[in-house]
């Protein structure tokens, strides 16, 4: 690599935070920052209240509404201890709450690696387990970190052998912790065996200062505890598991790193993991099958489209991760879907409120484009070579429910509303002769986006709405060849979707079956679901 495209990304990481609320995420993003200097410092003395503001404002926005609904990316070099290289580290935010998975569907699509945050106390929890999906099924490759190894918790063993047998994922350890879940002392180099012994700043507000010891030194230092990090490890290597850059970047193995993000140990490890291990951005397929290398022209994909960020922002931003070639702001490329040309004079990158005009930009970057209404989660911009990437499949809603203006005086706005957020796939929508287009129905993965809507409605277009919840739980697709057959059906109602894809819905999944089974010839077929 020598060209100037292919040292930039040579050195960009663009990954995501895959955990169930309440892990850490937040915590170690602050830390991640702090590490990066990107802030000067983190933590609280007591708890997230006393916390100092940072550049997560956005994430505090989130919580003071109890729910995730930006995504965006923090930018960062980090020049990993002992080289003097600085790589560019693009954190992807996925919203937290399982009823958005829909979203972080989305977004794992604009990353190259992810990293399971787990809680050392809690073990695999559900939300964990659904993104772990995602990327298996998006071939994601994931590092795994333990996290609040300062809390009693349960053993490394047991917290391992329970990602091998749950997910099918190979762990292999780079950092083993010394001292038990609740007496955190530091980390154990798997690969070179040196001891990383942590101290404890104040409140945990700064980087952790480190010191490197030998096998000898340490076992003098900490004794029957640095025995045990030891014969632990040696355990996991008679047993194979170590790391094995092929077999991670393959998906089989992840390797494992013991944090707490609230004390700032085992953070540096993180960086310079992702760093050494994570893959840098790479080529894509487009629908017809051929790659769009790095070095091609410019090519980026929408993953994410919203709108209200914040109050003194009231426009739409469409979020675009860059596949290939150089971006300059002010160039004007093609959305693929329409043929139509795009000017990009508006890029920006966006933490919370702070926005930032962005003049270039490399494949693994994000790229929030002002006021692009035209563009949708899912679709293509090039420049020069005509590329298309493929379409982000929808999940399986199985949440319904009818919306309506409250006044028939503001259908106008109603329907530009509805269509908007529609496009942007805050909900799908649906809709049949019989319902008619002044009740269209929506469809959700969980409630909340239906609340989103509502709240949207509102704030942006001045329409108060109705909703009215439907008692349907499943979707399945369909063709026009069934479609009469199933509206006789008791329980079954058929729908356009905007896409075009006709979906039939049961009431619930017993009689779904008794349908399927009394009626073998209709087409009915399985959505993907959001765990697949
Ligand atoms: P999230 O974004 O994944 O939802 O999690 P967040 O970072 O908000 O962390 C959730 C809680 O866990 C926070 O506590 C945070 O301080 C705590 N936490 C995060 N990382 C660690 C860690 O490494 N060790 C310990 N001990 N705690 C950690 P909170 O909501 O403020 O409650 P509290 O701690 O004040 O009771």
């Amino acid at each position: 690599m020598s060209s100037p495209i292919a040292d930039e990304v040579a050195r960009r990481r663009t990954f995501a935070i895959i955990s169930h609320p309440d892990a850490g995420k937040s915590t170690m993003t602050e830390a991640l920052a702090l590490h990066a200097r990107l802030i000067n410092e983190a933590g609280a003395i007591h708890g997230k209240a006393g916390r100092k503001s940072t550049v997560s404002d956005w994430m505090e926005m989130e919580k003071a509404r109890g729910i995730s609904v930006s995504s965006t990316a923090l930018q960062f070099d980090y020049t990993p201890t002992g080289t003097d290289q600085a790589s560019v580290i693009n954190l992807v935010d996925t919203p937290g709450h399982a009823d958005f998975s829909e979203d972080t569907y989305r977004v794992l699509t604009a990353v190259d690696a992810a990293v399971m945050l787990i809680d050392a106390a809690k073990g695999l929890e559900p939300q964990t387990l659904k993104l772990f999906q995602v990327c298996r099924h998006r071939g994601i490759p994931v590092i795994t970190v333990i996290n609040k190894w300062d809390r009693p918790g349960r053993t490394p063993l047991e917290l391992l052998d329970e990602i091998s047998e749950r997910i099918g994922l190979t762990p292999t350890p780079l950092y083993w912790p010394v001292g038990i879940a609740g007496d955190f002392r530091g980390l154990r180099d798997a690969r070179t065996g040196e001891y990383v012994k942590f101290t404890r700043t104040a409140g945990g507000a700064k980087i952790a200062p480190e010191e490197h010891l030998d096998a000898d030194a340490a076992l003098e230092r900490e004794g029957d505890v640095w025995v045990e990090a030891v014969e632990e490890t040696e355990l996991m290597a008679e047993m194979g598991q170590v790391h094995d850059e092929e077999s991670f970047l393959a998906g089989e193995t992840s390797p494992v790193i013991f944090s707490s993000a609230i004390l700032n140990f085992g953070v540096r490890q993180l960086l310079e993991a992702l760093v050494e291990l994570a893959p840098a951005p790479h080529e894509r397929a487009g629908i017809d099958g051929a790659e769009r290398e790095v070095s091609d022209p410019f090519s980026a994909v929408v993953f994410k489209v919203q709108a209200g960020m914040d109050s003194a922002h009231r426009d739409r931003l469409a979020f675009m991760r860059i596949v290939s070639g150089e971006f300059e702001r002010g160039m004007v490329v093609t959305h693929a879907q329409t043929g139509k040309p795009f000017a990009t004079k508006y890029a920006m990158t966006v933490v919370g409120r702070e926005r930032e005009t962005v003049d270039t930009a490399f494949p693994g970057d994000v790229v929030g484009l002002v006021n692009a209404t035209a563009l949708a989660p899912g679709d293509t911009l090039y420049a020069e070579k005509k590329v298309q990437f493929p379409p982000i499949p929808s999940f399986a809603p199985e949440h319904f429910a009818v919306v309506r203006a409250d006044s028939a005086g503001k259908y106008k706005q109603f329907r530009k509303g509805i269509e908007q957020l529609g496009t942007e796939g805050v909900v799908q929508l649906l809709r049949n002769d019989i319902r008619g287009d002044a009740s269209p129905v929506m469809a959700a993965v969980g409630p909340m986006q239906f609340e989103v809507v509502a709240a949207r409605m509102k704030t942006e277009f001045n329409v108060d709405v109705q909703q009215e919840r439907l008692g349907y739980t499943v979707a399945r697709r369909t063709d026009a060849a069934s479609a009469d057959e199933l509206n006789r059906q008791r329980g079954v109602e058929v729908f356009e979707r905007t896409d075009g894809v006709l979906l039939a819905l049961f009431s619930d999944k017993w009689r779904l079956q008794y349908i399927e089974k009394e009626l073998p010839d209709l087409a009915l077929e399985t959505l993907v679901a959001a765990a697949d």
